[in-house]
């Protein structure tokens, strides 16, 4: 049967964990062929052996850019050029504005920022023209949540980098797009120390929807947008928030 992702070689950052996992599952289950980074190594093995053949983990920090190169490298030397390069790899941190220190700033920039960016354009130099790169941003983009200031700052940046990314790429067919989730039933809610009851009587009430969403809805707009279905989509900015930063 062929998938909708058939003869395509992917590479997702953060791949071991949340919605990159399901990302990595959902693409090999299409057909893809699939390397995926992340820092835990048993999780790495995890999801490797779960996808078996058609995937390929590698461990890798995003923050450290001189290691992208490499990456992209084994990514390219294991199973051909790159058509689709999903950057999601991420943290969260909560903290007020005014007791956000440098420390935190600067994690947080160094992640979803700087190894973002870098990231990128590691990817696009072994990319197929008509490739499609995923951003994944946040509804914290659009939409102002207390204890989110530096978080937020480095989604609102992933956004404006996809409209600059999308206009020099379009001469090479290249799409870039962002996916932004809304409040996210994944491991990053206890990473920022919340527990589950706390994030969903926090998010759940102001999500028209009525619940935190699904790492595979968010892999199932994933493949859309890496996919030939979104063909004339680029630079957008697509929410699946259950209508939080929507309605
Ligand atoms: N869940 C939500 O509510 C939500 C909402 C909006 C946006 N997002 C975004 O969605 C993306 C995925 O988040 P998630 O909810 O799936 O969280 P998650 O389960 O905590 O997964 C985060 C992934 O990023 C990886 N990662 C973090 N820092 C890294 C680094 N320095 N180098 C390499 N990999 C790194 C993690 O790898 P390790 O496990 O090995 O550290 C993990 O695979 C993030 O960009 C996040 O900001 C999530």
């Amino acid at each position: 049967m062929s998938g909708r992702l058939q003869s395509k070689n992917v590479l997702v950052t953060g791949g071991n964990s949340g919605i990159g996992r399901s990302i990595v599952e959902t693409f090999v289950g299409q057909g893809a062929t699939v390397s995926f980074t992340g820092r835990d190594q048993a999780t790495i093995d995890e999801v490797a052996a779960a996808v078996g053949e058609q995937g390929q983990g590698i461990r890798a920090d995003v923050s450290d850019i001189a290691s992208h190169k490499a990456v992209v490298d084994q990514a390219v030397d294991r199973f051909g050029k790159l058509d689709v390069f999903v950057a999601n790899a991420g943290i969260a941190e909560i903290r007020p504005f005014v007791e956000t220190d440098e420390a935190l700033y600067d994690r947080l920039m160094d992640i979803n920022v700087k190894g973002l960016f870098f990231g990128v354009q590691s990817a696009v130099k072994q990319m197929n023209d008509g490739g499609s790169i995923v951003l994944v941003g946040s509804v914290v983009s659009v939409k102002g949540f207390p204890g989110y200031s530096a978080y937020s700052a480095t989604k609102g940046a992933v956004r404006t980098l996809a409209r600059v990314l999308a206009a020099e790429l379009a001469e090479r067919n290249i799409r870039v797009n962002v996916l932004s989730p809304g409040p996210i039933d994944t491991p990053i809610i206890g990473r920022q120390g919340l527990d589950r009851g706390v994030m969903e009587e926090n998010f759940v009430p102001m999500v028209p929807l009525k619940r935190l969403g699904r790492a595979e809805e968010m892999a199932n707009l994933a493949l859309f947008l890496a996919s030939d279905e979104s063909s004339y989509i680029t630079g957008a900015d697509l929410h699946a928030d259950g209508g939080i930063g929507q309605v």
